[in-house]
């Protein structure tokens, strides 16, 4: 089944004058509750950035492992550059796994994930921080010069979308409307692509295990592989089948924080399936399956807790007591192991 589409045009037609596209809030904020994911269609986007940005990705993660790992920087706990192989280790959500029915239990994985992961900046950046691994300089890998340029015009699109939906989100939640955007205008914005070598995994194996994103919002360019599976709210299992033209949106930890839970982060995992097997055999691309992934974050010295209404929820103050974003962060890249040391 195909996510339900939230069209983002009339939102941005009609920005003063909100009387038709109100209604795409509220659907906007509806399907989220339910499917903890959305697929939006921008106007903005144009796909060829999104293929320009997954061939350089495609020709980088295919270099050696060598000269990939000049670009790690393990003393920023992996927040920019890149992310090796098995560094990586989905949290223990088995608590939550456990509720769910045996057609819908996530794919049996052990250990690390697979994935390369790189990282990159996008936006505007707080000068300092009191977390500087979230306000580092970026890494440009060697033998690239088109770089920087690539990266920042797909990841500013990604961002221009994630901030409308930002602000669409808040107005369909009945929240002011600048309510998410004022926390995320110098947020740590991350395009972070993760990479995996299909011809390496057999069908069946886990690439990226049971999981949700620990940041507001995660969007997706549409991959050329597909493997992604999302959880509903109700506990089903759906493969994400995003319409051409089509962004993914997806709920991150954040989101459900600010919202104390109304909106729950999404959980998923991207699984080795037979499709994505046949698909590596027809005609003559990468064999390396490239997420186009950006992560919207809450500024790291912003205050995470429910937001206006959403305070008078019975377990606001019990679940989701306030607590700075960069601790938050802090607090998940430990428990998934890229931070050893907070
Ligand atoms: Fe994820």
């Amino acid at each position: 089944m195909e996510l339900p589409v939230i069209n983002l045009n009339g939102f941005l037609q009609e920005k003063e004058n909100l009387s038709s596209s109100e209604q795409d809030c509220r659907k906007l904020a509806n399907v989220l509750r339910q499917y903890g994911a959305a697929a939006i269609y921008d106007p903005r986007v144009e796909q060829q950035d999104n293929e320009s940005f997954l061939n350089m990705m495609e020709r980088y993660f295919e270099q050696p492992t060598e000269v990939k790992l000049e670009d790690a920087r393990p003393q920023l706990y992996y927040q920019v550059g890149v992310t090796p192989e098995f560094t990586e280790q989905p949290r223990d959500n088995s608590v939550y796994a456990k509720k769910l029915l045996p057609e819908h239990k996530p794919t049996a994985f052990k250990g690390k994930d697979c994935k390369w992961r790189f990282q990159w900046r996008i936006g505007e950046r707080s000068e300092s921080s009191k977390y500087p691994e979230l306000v580092s300089e970026p890494v440009v890998p060697r033998g690239f010069p088109d770089w920087p340029s690539i990266m920042n015009k797909w990841g500013e699109k990604l961002l221009a979308t994630g901030f409308t939906i930002a602000e669409m989100l808040a107005i369909g939640l009945d929240l002011p409307r600048d309510a998410f955007l004022r926390l995320l205008a110098k947020g740590s914005h991350l395009l972070a692509p993760t990479g995996v070598d299909i011809d390496r995994y057999e069908k069946g194996h886990v690439v990226a295990g049971f999981h949700y994103d620990l940041n507001f919002l995660t969007l997706h360019g549409k991959a050329r592989y597909p493997g992604l599976f999302i959880w509903t709210r109700e506990g089903i299992r759906i493969p994400c089948k995003v319409p051409d033209g089509c962004l993914l949106v997806q709920v991150g930890a954040q989101l459900e924080y600010l919202t104390a839970g109304y909106l729950e982060k999404g959980f998923h995992e991207v699984v080795i399936t037979e499709e994505l097997k046949q698909k590596a055999k027809q005609g003559n691309q990468s064999h390396w399956r490239v997420s186009s992934t950006l992560f919207v974050h809450v500024e790291a010295d912003a205050i995470l807790e429910p937001l206006g209404h959403f305070q008078h929820l019975e377990l606001a103050k019990q679940n989701y007591v306030p607590t700075e974003a960069g601790a938050q962060v802090a607090q998940e890249l430990y428990a998934i192991q890229l931070a050893q040391n907070i």
